[in-house]
């Protein structure tokens, strides 16, 4: 039996884990499989225990299999003493999660939905690889009512071991690695390349193209095909996978892994809260059931993760489509509709 904690947090997390949850159970219907156990984590928990990041909630995550987050924030937290996001940045820290997985995929379903050509998006498949417990996020912050700074810090060894992960995802795809860096001013990019090119040596089979972060993002969305695997610090990745989520067509679609070297891995979508559509049953729970699908795949439960994503698409090709890609459909009626797409109720 696999534990599951489940950290729905605020906004339109809990209505997109609750679809994922029943996606998910509705798939293996008698298998005990699965604990899913729930725990308050982000700006509900402040609410009810005065810290987003619980210590209960945080030893409960240190002894799972997996980790299951919806999505935390709200503005009513961002001048709390301890934000929901520093909770976020430190339950990160705290199982270090330094390599954090976002694929972008754009499979022939979304194609009506980018508000991209079709000759540009169809085919795109792409993982970025986002360093996810270090740089500007981490580095030391000064803050008076006149001046302010974020250190950007990178040590080597961070560098090389999310290099390191990038090869490795490469080696089961096209084996083309894109570092992507602001090696023309920053020093932390100088390194980040340095370090980027020792580690090509160690897999000879592989190819290592720098592209800086401006080019990058233009790139992005001009020949989204021609990238396999893109590795990138921190903040960039943050940028550039939102960014990236206009392919498909919205940001309610995509997922992501975030992993240690060997402890618990997290499973969360690569959006926020969406405190403006929260509570009216109208979040694209997609991003939430293709997070469970990688948690699945690291299970080696691939071919169910295959299943309810084929049945997400299925649904979208019916015309089942919720607002964000331009349809009516909320996310109750979504999720009904893929169980049963699922061979469920
Ligand atoms: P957001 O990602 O929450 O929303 C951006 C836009 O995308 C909004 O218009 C929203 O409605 C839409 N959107 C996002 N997910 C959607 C979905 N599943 N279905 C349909 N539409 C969706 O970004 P934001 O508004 O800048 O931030 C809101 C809060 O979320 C902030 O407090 C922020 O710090 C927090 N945040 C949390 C996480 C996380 O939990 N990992 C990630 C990003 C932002
Ligand atoms: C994300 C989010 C977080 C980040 C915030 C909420 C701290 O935007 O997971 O992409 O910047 O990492
Ligand atoms: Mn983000």
């Amino acid at each position: 039996m696999k534990k599951i904690v489940v950290l729905a947090g605020d906004g339109i997390g809990p209505e997109i884990m609750t679809s994922a949850l029943q996606i998910v159970k509705a798939c293996l219907p008698s298998n005990p499989y699965f604990a899913f156990e729930s725990y308050a984590f982000g700006g509900q928990a402040i609410e009810q225990y005065g810290t987003p990041l619980p210590k209960k909630t945080l030893q409960a995550c240190q002894q799972a299999d997996a980790i299951l987050l919806g999505a935390i924030g709200d503005p009513k937290w961002e001048n709390a003493a301890y934000t929901p996001e520093k909770g976020l940045l430190d339950l990160r820290r705290a199982l270090d999660l330094y390599a954090n997985i976002r694929p972008i995929k754009v499979t022939d379903a979304f194609l009506p939905f980018s508000p991209l050509k079709e000759q540009i998006v169809k085919g795109t498949d792409l993982v970025l690889v986002r360093e996810l417990t270090s740089g500007i996020y981490f580095g030391e912050k000064k803050l008076s009512a006149t001046e302010a700074s974020d250190l950007n810090y990178y040590h080597r060894e961070e560098i090389r071991r999310i290099l390191r992960k990038a090869f490795q995802i490469a080696r089961t795809r096209q084996r083309r690695v894109v570092s992507v860096d602001k090696a023309n001013v920053l020093a932390t990019s100088k390194l980040w390349r340095k370090v980027a090119n020792e580690v090509a040596q160690e897999f000879p089979d592989c190819q290592l193209t720098h592209q800086y972060v401006d080019s990058a993002a233009m790139k992005i969305l001009q020949q989204p095909t021609a990238f396999d695997v893109i590795v990138t610090e921190n903040l960039f990745g943050d940028i550039l996978s939102d960014e990236a989520s206009v392919l498909p067509g919205s940001l309610g679609v995509l997922a992501s892994a975030s992993h240690s070297l060997s402890g618990v891995s997290l499973y969360e979508p690569i959006h926020g809260s969406a405190p403006d559509i929260a509570g009216k049953d109208i979040a694209n729970p997609i991003s939430m059931i293709l997070s469970v699908g990688m948690m699945l795949t690291s299970f080696g439960m691939k071919s169910i993760a295959d299943q309810m994503e084929q049945a997400c698409y299925q649904v979208m090709e019916d015309g089942v489509v919720t607002c964000d890609l331009g349809g009516n459909t909320t996310t109750t009626e979504f999720t009904d509709a893929v169980i049963k797409k699922l061979g469920g109720y």
